[in-house]
């Protein structure tokens, strides 16, 4: 399996100082590995909450915590699974098509996903065990 069909956890630059704060930067071409088509932004969901509970058939993401903290739990239908936790807004989780998710946020998080295709319900797993029967 090649190194762009594993999830895996990056840094974004970061430009600033602690005296006036900082900003960090998601650009195609030079940290983002596909072009994005839409922005969404997940936010309220209180710590007992487990979002996601579903895989993309196509659909690439880069996820970034902008505030708190947020833990995942991925797995592909190969046996292969991770767990990332976002707790820095310089931080950024690629995860690729075809992995189950499973998302906590907590300390208010906020979760920024850029995507490379528009919203599209057909492209969503939401049935585990079809995910595991699912052919890539
Ligand atoms: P979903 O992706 O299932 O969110 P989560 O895994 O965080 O619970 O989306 C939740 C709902 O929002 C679902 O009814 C589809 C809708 N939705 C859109 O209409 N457009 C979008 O771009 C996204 C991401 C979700």
């Amino acid at each position: 399996m090649s190194e762009k069909k594993k999830p895996y956890l990056y840094d974004l630059p970061k430009v600033g100082s602690d005296d006036i704060g900082y900003l960090s930067i998601a650009e195609i071409n030079k940290n983002i590995p596909f072009e994005i088509k839409r922005v969404y932004w997940t936010y309220s969901t209180p710590d007992h909450i487990s979002r996601g509970a579903h895989a993309h058939r196509k659909l690439q993401q880069v996820i970034i915590a902008v505030s708190g903290s947020i833990e995942f739990y991925l797995e592909d239908n190969a046996n292969n699974n991770y767990n990332f936790v976002l707790n820095q807004p310089d931080k950024a989780l690629f995860i690729p098509p075809g992995h189950w998710r499973e998302i906590k946020f907590k300390d208010g998080a906020v979760l920024l996903c850029l995507a490379s295709a528009e919203y599209d319900e057909e492209d969503y797993i939401r049935n585990y065990d079809e995910f595991l029967k699912w052919q890539k």
